[in-house]
This record gives C-alpha cells, sequence and structure tokens, in this order.
C-alpha cells in the first residue's frame, strides 16, 4: 500500500454511524476528535520470503479491508484519521503529521520482539499508543517466557520445555501427549494435528521441522485434552485495583454473560465448537480451523460454564494481564481439562496483548455476543488508551492542559512508559 502523510489513501466507506446498542458499550464521543496514526502491517508488504518459509509465514498480518474497518469505526467516532503502514519510514512521517495518538495493530515481519519495535519507536517520538508498552509485546510474543513469569505468580500453565535444537535432552518429569508449537507465533501457525505427539520421535521429528521452517525456540507442553475457552477484556485497572487481590465474588456474572471490574470489561467467554468440522479434524483449534476453515468457525459464547468457573477465568484473564503489562485490551486463551470434570483447574496457554481486532477476529465475536458491534470494540480500545493516557486533542500544535470528556470514558492508571 502507498500513503502519503496528508492524504488517507484508504478509500472511506459511508460511515455507518453505529449506535451504542450493546450492553455495557462505550458511549460514543463527538466534537473532541483526535488526530490518530492508524498503523498496521499489511501482509502484501511484507520482506521477501525465504523458500523454506512456511506456507502460514504471512497469515498474522492484516490486509487492506480490515484497515479501512478499523479506519471507519475511528472516524465515526469523531476522529481523524491517518493510516499508514508500521515500517522504517514511519519516523519520518508521524514528525510532520503531529497526530495526538496511534492506534496500534502492527504485529511486525521480523525480529524476536517484533511485536515491539513500532511501539519503540513511537516512544522515541513521545506518541502515545494503544495497547500494551515494549516490555509486554516483547514478553507475551515470547511464550515460554510469559509462562516462567505466570509461574512466579502462581498462575495455573501446562508444565513446558523450550527446545532450542531438535536433540536437546528431553526432562524426563514431563508425561507424553506433549503439544509442539513455535515458541513467538500467533493465528496458529505451526500448529497442526501433528502438534500432538506421543513418542519422543514424533516429538523430535516436529521439533525439528519446526526449528527449521519457523527459524525460533520451540515450545513443547504437556497436552491438555479439553475444552478450548477464550476470555477477552478491554479497559484498565483503576489504581487501587492495580496490585490488589481480586475478589472472586466481583467477577461472578449475574447474566453469564460479561461482567465490569474496577475499570476493566469482560466479555463474554468462548468456547471453540468442534462439532462443526469433520470426524477426524484435529482435536485444536489449529493454523488450519483459524484460517482454511474460518468461515465455519463456530463459537458458543458465552461457554456453558459453571459460574464459579467462567469467574476463576475472569480471574486469571485479569492477572495474566495485569502480570505481563498489558493494557487496554487483552485476550487470554486457555484449556479446561476433560478428565477433571466440570470443574477442572483451568490452564493458561498464552494472553493475546494485542489480540486480533479484524471484524471476524475471536474477541469481535465475544464482543457481538453481547451486543456490541466491531466499531464498537476498536473506540473501547482506543477509548481506553485515551482514558490512560489522558489525552487531549493538541491545540495548534501543543498538548492541551486538561483532561477532557474523553479522558473520563475510561479512567485509568497512567503506564510509567507513557506520556
Ligand atoms: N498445551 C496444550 N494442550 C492442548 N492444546 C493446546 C496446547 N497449547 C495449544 N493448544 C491448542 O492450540 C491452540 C492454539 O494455541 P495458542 O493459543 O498457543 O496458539 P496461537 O497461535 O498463539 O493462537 P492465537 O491465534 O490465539 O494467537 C489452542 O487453542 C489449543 O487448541
Ligand atoms: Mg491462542
Amino acid at each position: 500500500m502507498t500513503s502519503t502523510d496528508s492524504a488517507d489513501p484508504l478509500s472511506q466507506p459511508p460511515h455507518p454511524n453505529p449506535s451504542s446498542n450493546g450492553r455495557g458499550a462505550p458511549p460514543r464521543r463527538r466534537g473532541e476528535g483526535l488526530r490518530i496514526a492508524l498503523l498496521y502491517n499489511l501482509a502484501q508488504n511484507a520482506p521477501a520470503l525465504g523458500g523454506d518459509a512456511p506456507a502460514d509465514a504471512l497469515d498474522e498480518l492484516d490486509t487492506q479491508k480490515n484497515v479501512e474497518a478499523y479506519a471507519a469505526a475511528l472516524r465515526a467516532a469523531g476522529h481523524t484519521v491517518f493510516p499508514m503502514e508500521g515500517d522504517v519510514s514511519l519516523a519520518a512521517r508521524l514528525r510532520r503529521l503531529r497526530v495526538d495518538v496511534a492506534f496500534n495493530t502492527c504485529e511486525g515481519y521480523v525480529g524476536d520482539s517484533r511485536e515491539a519495535q513500532v511501539p519503540a519507536l513511537l516512544e522515541m517520538l513521545g506518541i502515545p499508543y494503544t495497547a500494551a508498552a515494549v516490555l509486554g509485546l516483547s514478553l507475551t510474543l515470547d511464550k515460554a517466557m510469559t509462562k516462567r513469569v505466570l509461574a512466579y505468580h502462581g498462575l495455573p500453565t501446562p508444565r513446558f520445555q523450550e527446545f532450542c535444537t531438535a536433540d536437546d535432552p528431553l526432562d524426563p518429569t514431563l508425561r507424553f501427549p506433549l503439544f509442539i508449537k513455535p515458541n513467538r507465533e500467533g493465528t496458529g501457525k505451526g500448529i497442526t494435528g501433528k502438534s500432538i505427539v506421543n513418542s519422543q520421535a514424533e516429538l523430535r521429528h516436529y521439533v525439528g521441522y519446526l526449528l527449521k521452517h519457523y527459524r525460533q525456540s520451540v515450545l513443547v507442553e504437556e497436552y491438555i485434552d479439553g475444552r478450548d475457552l477464550t476470555c477477552g477484556l478491554v479497559g484498565n485497572l483503576a489504581t487501587a485495583a492495580l496490585n490488589a487481590p481480586i475478589p472472586l465474588d466481583a467477577l461472578r456474572s449475574k447474566d453469564g454473560v460479561g461482567v465490569d471490574y474496577a475499570g476493566v470489561h469482560f466479555f463474554p467467554i468462548s468456547e471453540v465448537d468442534y462439532t462443526v468440522y469433520e470426524p477426524g479434524t484435529e482435536p485444536v483449534y489449529s493454523n488450519r480451523l483459524k484460517v482454511e476453515l474460518a468461515d465455519r468457525y463456530r463459537g458458543l459464547c458465552p461457554a456453558p460454564l459453571a459460574e464459579d468457573v467462567a469467574a476463576e477465568i475472569r480471574r486469571l484473564t485479569l492477572e495474566t494481564f495485569r502480570r505481563t503489562q498489558s493494557v487496554d485490551v487483552c485476550r487470554v486463551d486457555f484449556r479446561l481439562d476433560r478428565q477433571s470434570g466440570p470443574h477442572a483447574q483451568p490452564q493458561i496457554l498464552e494472553i493475546n496483548s494485542l489480540p486480533g481486532l479484524t471484524p471476524i477476529s475471536d474477541l469481535t465475536l465475544c464482543a457481538e455476543a453481547e451486543g456490541w458491534s466491531h466499531a464498537d470494540l476498536i473506540v473501547a480500545v482506543m477509548n481506553a488508551a485515551i482514558g490512560r493516557h489522558r489525552l487531549t486533542p493538541k491545540a495548534n500544535g501543543k498538548a492541551a492542559g486538561r483532561a477532557t470528556r474523553a479522558a473520563q470514558v475510561a479512567p485509568g492508571p497512567v503506564v510509567e512508559s507513557s506520556f
């Protein structure tokens, strides 16, 4: 995509004028628009792939159509939007544009902290942005490092080992079946039926394959045979709640749908419905299910769960969110062990601190399940950042002094690394 600083390269679809009809959906603000840089990484702009790149190499990256949807949502909320690719030309463009804030969706193309590259640049430029900052995104892209942090805080996650070569000695305390995935990917990249292994020979074969094609360490975890659940939230914990114990009772839903707690809104928990797939389909939410069979996906949302289990999943989501320095939005994925029955301990698989926000992303489907529109979700993420940074529109290039109504939409802590 080509883009210039002064002109928005994306065609502007008619503004749908969405109403806040959703339960708990954020109020619309008008007349207080900010200048927003909408940052993205499109698959079509990715650097040329090497010959041994896997078929799913570009699956995390965005499309122009999705970017148009984000832009339309922000414009309908009264903002001026400057969409642009998050590439090496970003610094020069942003300097000229004098934006108030960036809406960051950049997954990054290469590098072990690729999601943190654009945020690092934004911090050097003094531009606040949506979602987690450099440390949070570097940490949560790395599943093994995230699991070490979770374990430190006593949060449940499958036992694991990180492999750097296919010959690393296997930890004898790990029990087969084991589950194998690349350490720093999303959208199910590298996750197939072969990810479930029952022997050392299978394990070493698939670890070797992933090391060669994904060029990063490989995560080997105990396989949790059970239900796939995901829990998303938007907002930020009020300062008083930032480090306080999270009372489980406050996380019970009165109507089984969404829950609000101390500045954070939880969307209904969703479960992958595997009954829609052909018999013999891999029993995991693989790349094939997420991409090739995306049209067939059906989520049970709200997932049929006992309320005490749902509340525990919300508590674990919030603990993971705050312990990994996530802000504004996240989605945490879980498995609920089938063998241990309906009251099994939910196991945290990963946190998405920069979750997919496309019109068909899991988080969007969760928000829609309680009556929000896709635009409501985008604006809620924006408002969470506006509140956290206490932003007001720039007047004649100078930041205005007082917090406006925008800051009251989603009050939250000002994170130290922000501006
Ligand atoms: N230890 C495990 N035991 C059982 N299944 C697992 C395990 N780890 C991952 N899975 C399966 O693989 C799916 C994807 O795993 P994970 O969420 O880690 O991948 P991802 O590519 O980061 O996903 P996302 O699209 O959310 O970014 C899970 O939803 C689950 O079905
Ligand atoms: Mg996941």
